[in-house]
């Protein structure tokens, strides 16, 4: 379906220049601090990680430390992770570790002993009576943090007087429900240290531009020519339709090819083999049973509805109940959400393939990538993960997605050539990235994309 025939569709983008300086910047972070990163949402970890009272886990951004507790059964809150007396760092990440976890009643600062209810509130503090009343609540309490969940991501703003997650994430947030991406869980995660500014990270994977020369493999399965909207701060991302189909099912494409039952299970078994995200095992299955179970006189539409169902089908029968969504919703809702400023989440009715991306320091050149794949599984049969720390190579994360990270560290240290003259973006296909830009200059107050004729 193209741009224009989509009901409700985005802004197109515009051809268009892109600064280099929010890529290189030094001085251009430690605005982003001030600027950007206090002031927006952002995705800090799923529900599914803090599922007990006292269940907790930090987040680091640049000099920020952010403590999410689970301070009831349905009660979820944030604070600053600094000690109020003297401004100790109240839980310390271990060593490796993308974040520090556990569960605690009493969050005991190392210093001086002062401890600390899941709620913020000071339960304890050494001679108390030697500040001679002075040491109220308000004055001892942990700093609070905004924080709210949506689609069972935890979201964390460290502005007090942020807008409501839910207006801030618009219209990402009512095109992605119905995807009901909250009954999802971790199938893997592993995040990764980059020799690149996180918009080149997070930019490697917003768009469908580069799949014929960075991932030739995948021209087989068909012309993978994409779209991109803006949509508000946010914007979306999807694949133009086959000729004579119509893009109805987000991810979950036919193989093209000779016989589309014959393709479609090879193109899903490859990007097992190749990805570990984006398919499952069930669709897999289902692929597999095309060939027996259809005639060879099938056309790709009715090979997609009924490999689709199929696999709805064996999944319902172990327990896993994929969404129904409208078909035009699907169409519209593309493949890809970027949430501003630095998370993506590819929907589909049975998996997500999400991102994320931040500063790693002050060094411009320098990021923290974190990918999650998510997938229905039945009750109780969800696996134990954790963030692992991977090495971008294709033995940590496939050899698809080490191809993109071939091209980061060299996209990085292309920009800071004093010779290139600045990002010209394919507006159809890379309009995210554009999109990215303009409502980053909105917060930093300069980088706006200059419009090119
Ligand atoms: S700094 Fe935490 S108790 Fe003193
Ligand atoms: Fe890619």
């Amino acid at each position: 379906m193209s741009e224009q025939q989509t009901p409700g569709a985005g802004e197109r983008m515009e051809p268009s220049i892109i600064p280099v300086e929010a890529y290189i910047s030094e001085e251009y972070v430690h605005r982003e601090r001030d600027n950007l990163w206090r002031k927006v949402w952002l995705q800090a970890g799923r529900v599914e990680d803090i599922p007990e009272v006292g269940n907790y886990i930090t987040y680091d951004i640049l000099d920020d430390s952010v403590l999410i507790v689970r301070s009831g059964p349905d009660e979820i809150r944030a604070h600053a992770n600094v000690c109020t007396h003297r401004g100790r760092r109240l839980v310390d990440t271990p060593a490796g570790c993308r974040n520090a976890k556990g569960k605690q009643h009493k969050f005991v600062c190392g210093f001086h002993g002062w401890s600390f209810n899941p709620d913020g509130k000071c339960a304890f503090i050494l001679a108390k009576e030697e500040w001679q009343d002075t040491l109220t609540d308000e004055r001892t309490q942990l700093a609070k943090v905004n924080v709210d969940t949506w689609g069972g991501f935890i979201w964390i703003n460290l502005d007090p007087n942020c807008e409501p997650l839910r207006d801030y994430l618009e219209p990402a947030a009512s095109m992605l429900d119905p995807f009901q991406l909250e009954n999802m869980r971790y199938k893997w995660r592993k995040f990764v240290e980059f020799d690149c500014n996180w918009k080149v990270a997070l930019e490697a994977f917003d768009e469908t531009y580069h799949i014929m020369a960075t991932h030739p493999e995948f021209m087989a399965f068909g012309a993978h020519k994409g779209w991109a909207k803006a949509q508000g701060k946010h914007s979306n991302i999807g694949y133009d339709a086959p000729e004579g189909e119509e893009e109805n099912q987000g991810k979950l494409r036919l193989g093209a090819g000779g016989d589309p039952r014959v393709a479609t299970a090879e193109m899903q078994k490859f990007i097992r083999e190749t990805v570990n995200a984006v398919t499952t095992d069930t669709l897999i299955d289902a692929a597999e049973r095309l060939v027996d179970e259809l005639p060879e006189t099938a056309t790709p539409g009715e090979v997609l509805k009924y490999w689709h169902e199929r696999a709805r089908g064996l999944d319902a029968e172990r327990g896993v109940f994929w969404p129904e969504v409208p078909s035009d919703h699907v169409a519209r809702s593309g493949t890809a959400w970027q949430l501003f400023p630095n998370a993506q989440i590819g929907h589909a009715v049975n998996n997500a393939l999400c991102y994320t991306a931040r500063p790693s320091g002050y060094n411009p050149n320098k990021c923290i990538f974190e990918v999650a794949a998510l997938e229905l599984f039945p009750a109780g049969q969800e696996p134990a993960t954790e963030w692992v720390r991977g090495e971008p190579c294709a033995e940590d994360f496939g050899p698809v997605i080490n191809q993109d990270f071939s091209n980061m560290a060299a996209v990085q240290a292309g920009m800071r050539n004093g010779l290139y003259r600045g990002n010209i973006p394919n507006p159809k296909a890379e309009g995210a990235v554009i999109s990215l830009h303009r409502n980053l200059a909105k917060y930093m107050g300069s980088g706006q994309p200059e419009k090119i004729d």
